[in-house]
């Protein structure tokens, strides 16, 4: 696709539960698309001057989707592309907010295939300390309606290299433009 082209096309705004490869796609694409990243958890990590396992340990997980709420809906309009937090799609508001800025992409995986993936990670308060697999069970239950009720596209992850992704998503924005 000429880049004249790449620059016309909507900015995608990536979901999914932790490990699924959002932030990882999101810079493929950004470097492909020549467009920004932002991610959502770089941003709260910067403004609060703390890691993600800091801001979770001293003011807990209600604070941490306070910040994330505010910095999506500051970020939301700009021209860029948009990785997110795992439990962003939690809140109503931020779910309405997700569905009013199209083309939201699903990077669905099992959670076994993401447990391989972030077992052990100190930097993801939700699974430190405890059996990854059966907390990602337990989020995937919660969650994947969550996910699939913002999507405008569904991925099924744990069959694909990040590439072939990163490309399915390019096809897909050309499609929708
Ligand atoms: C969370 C996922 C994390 C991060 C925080 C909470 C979640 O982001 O926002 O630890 O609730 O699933 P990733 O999905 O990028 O790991």
């Amino acid at each position: 696709m000429p880049n004249n082209t790449m620059k016309s096309l909507p900015r995608p705004l990536l979901i999914g539960l932790m490990g699924c490869g959002k932030s990882s796609i999101g810079r493929r694409l950004a470097k492909r698309l020549d467009m920004p990243l932002i991610d959502l958890d770089e941003r709260i990590v910067e403004q609060a001057g703390s890691s993600i396992p800091d801001i979770f340990a001293q003011f807990g997980e209600a604070y941490f989707s306070d910040m994330e709420s505010r910095i999506l809906h500051d970020i939301i309009d700009q021209q860029a592309i948009i990785a997110t937090g795992g439990g962003v799609i939690l809140r109503a508001a931020n779910r309405k907010l997700l569905k009013s800025h199209p083309p939201v992409i699903w990077l669905k995986a099992a959670p076994e295939f993401l447990a391989g993936r972030i077992a052990g990670d100190s930097n993801r308060p939700l699974i430190a300390n405890q059996d990854a697999l059966q907390k990602l069970t337990a989020l995937a239950i919660e969650r994947y309606p969550l996910y699939e009720s913002c999507a405008d596209l569904i991925i099924a992850r744990d069959d694909m290299n990040k590439d072939d992704i990163t490309t399915l998503i390019i096809d897909f924005l050309g499609k929708t433009a």
